[in-house]
Formats: C-alpha cells, sequence, structure tokens
C-alpha cells in the first residue's frame, strides 16, 4: 500500500500552487459520476444551447480566450482560470466577480448547463474535458461563495498546499478507492483526509472545512447529502 502511494506520486509528478484542486479521473468514473447528476426532472429546467455559448463567451473574454472556447476545451479553461486564480487575490476577486456575471447570466439554465450528464449527452462527448469544465465552475462557485472569506484570508497557504505531500498523499489514496461500488465512501474518506490535512498545513479549523468542501463540491450531484464537517476545537 505505502509503495503504491510513493508510486503515485511520482506519477503526479510536478505540481503548482492551485485553488483548483489538481487530479485526474477515468472515463469509466466520470462516466458513472454522469449517470448520477442525471437529472431528476428535466422537464423543470433545460440548459438553453443559445444561451449557454453567449454566456461562455462573455467569460472567456475577461480571461483573453476566444469565443470558440467551451466546455470541450474544459481543461484549457481550468488551467487558464486556475492561473488567475493564483496570481493574487485581487485577480481572484475579480475571476469572482466574472463567474457571479456567468451565473446570472445562465439563470435557471446554470445547473442545467453545469451537469456532466447533460454535457456528455452531447454529440462526441469528451470525458476530460466535460469532467474539468463543471469541476471549475464547482470549484469556483465554492471558493467565490461559501469559502471566499477564508480564501482571500488564507489565499497563500490554501494554494500552496495542494504541491505538498500530504495533499498528494490524500489524492493517491482517492485514485487508489475510488470505484463504481465504493464511489461515495471513497470522496467522503478524501474529504475527511484533507480536512485534516489542511488544518495541520493553514490551521484549524477554517482551512480544514475549506479545503474538504473544496474537493466535495464536484461531487455535490453524484453524491447527495455528503458533508464536510467543521471541526470544534
Ligand atoms: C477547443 O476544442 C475544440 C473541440 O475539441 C478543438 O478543436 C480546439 O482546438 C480547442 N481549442 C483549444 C484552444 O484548445
Ligand atoms: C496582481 O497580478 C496582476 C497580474 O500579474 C498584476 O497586474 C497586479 O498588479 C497584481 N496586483 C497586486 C495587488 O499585486
Ligand atoms: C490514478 O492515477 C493514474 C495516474 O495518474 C491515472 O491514470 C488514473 O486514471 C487514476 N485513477 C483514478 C481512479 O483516479
Amino acid at each position: 500500500m505505502h509503495s503504491v502511494a510513493l508510486t503515485l506520486l511520482v506519477l503526479v509528478g510536478a505540481s503548482q500552487a492551485a485553488l483548483l484542486l489538481p487530479y485526474t479521473l477515468p472515463d469509466d468514473v466520470i462516466q458513472l459520476m454522469a449517470f448520477r447528476e442525471q437529472p431528476q426532472n428535466a422537464a423543470i429546467s433545460t440548459c438553453n444551447d443559445v444561451q449557454f455559448n453567449y454566456c461562455q463567451t462573455t467569460f472567456n473574454k475577461f480571461f483573453g480566450m476566444d469565443d470558440s472556447i467551451s466546455w470541450r476545451n474544459g481543461t484549457y479553461i481550468f488551467n487558464t482560470v486556475q492561473k488567475y486564480l493564483m496570481m493574487n487575490v485581487t485577480e481572484l476577486v475579480k475571476v469572482c466577480n466574472t463567474r457571479t456575471q456567468f451565473y446570472q447570466c445562465l439563470g435557471t439554465s446554470y445547473y442545467p448547463c453545469m451537469n456532466l450528464y447533460t454535457l456528455l449527452n452531447k454529440p462526441q462527448p469528451d470525458f476530460p474535458n466535460a469532467f474539468d469544465y463543471v469541476r471549475t465552475f464547482r470549484g469556483l462557485e465554492w471558493m467565490c461563495v461559501g469559502g471566499f472569506s477564508e480564501v482571500v484570508a488564507q489565499w497563500g497557504c490554501l494554494g500552496t498546499f495542494p504541491t505538498t505531500n500530504a495533499y498528494l498523499n490524500c489524492i493517491a489514496n482517492f485514485n487508489q478507492t475510488v470505484a463504481a461500488n465504493n464511489f461515495c465512501p471513497a470522496v467522503q474518506q478524501t474529504g475527511a483526509c484533507l480536512n485534516d490535512a489542511y488544518n495541520a498545513a493553514c490551521g484549524a479549523p477554517g482551512s480544514g472545512y475549506f479545503g474538504c468542501e473544496n474537493f466535495r463540491i464536484t461531487f455535490d450531484n453524484s453524491c447527495w447529502g455528503l458533508r464536510c464537517m467543521v471541526d470544534s476545537q
């Protein structure tokens, strides 16, 4: 087990400061998530594609990304947004304002568009790009809304944490345990692992809650009812 974890650390390779958490999932796990995200009542609200494209191009302008960039370029969007988040707190606040405008622009289309099931049911689905796309916006939702005061107060420590072995160990363990028959328990365990590790690195309890939620929110629609605990210390 220990040697497996060490091997994975090498595979993950050189890591950089990151507020959007760096890790990858294989297509079969992304497909499982998409299946679990299937909207219960698609008739209530749907993703309006014309509006989706319009709001995306407006979002892209802030980052200097051209109009053609869409959810199909999810990895590129993830890396570009990450770069701006890691510049400084001023830029992070601007990214959050841009995210709020995008959210308001989409209105009732927001959640139906930011959904793996919706995106992967389009022609020529691209699993890693769709996953990186939705987790970019889910990560922004956490750090720009519920986690905003914590990320502004602790931008440096929270951003640097994913370069540590403590982070890589939590993610290596997730990599080893996540599977169809153990999906939500693996998410829960990894959230708890990150909670303890962030607390140790950046101070309890706010940083642990931030780190756990920042991970968990990506799985909010595929693991209903999971919650991160605020340590009472
Ligand atoms: C965006 O995705 C499209 C479709 O996969 C691809 O043709 C295009 O080259 C991508 N653009 C960038 C900048 O990666
Ligand atoms: C934040 O980063 C941007 C881009 O590097 C830079 O132009 C700006 O001066 C920085 N602002 C502060 C307050 O450091
Ligand atoms: C585990 O990590 C490897 C190497 O980065 C990657 O190819 C694989 O998709 C990951 N698997 C899971 C379940 O995360």
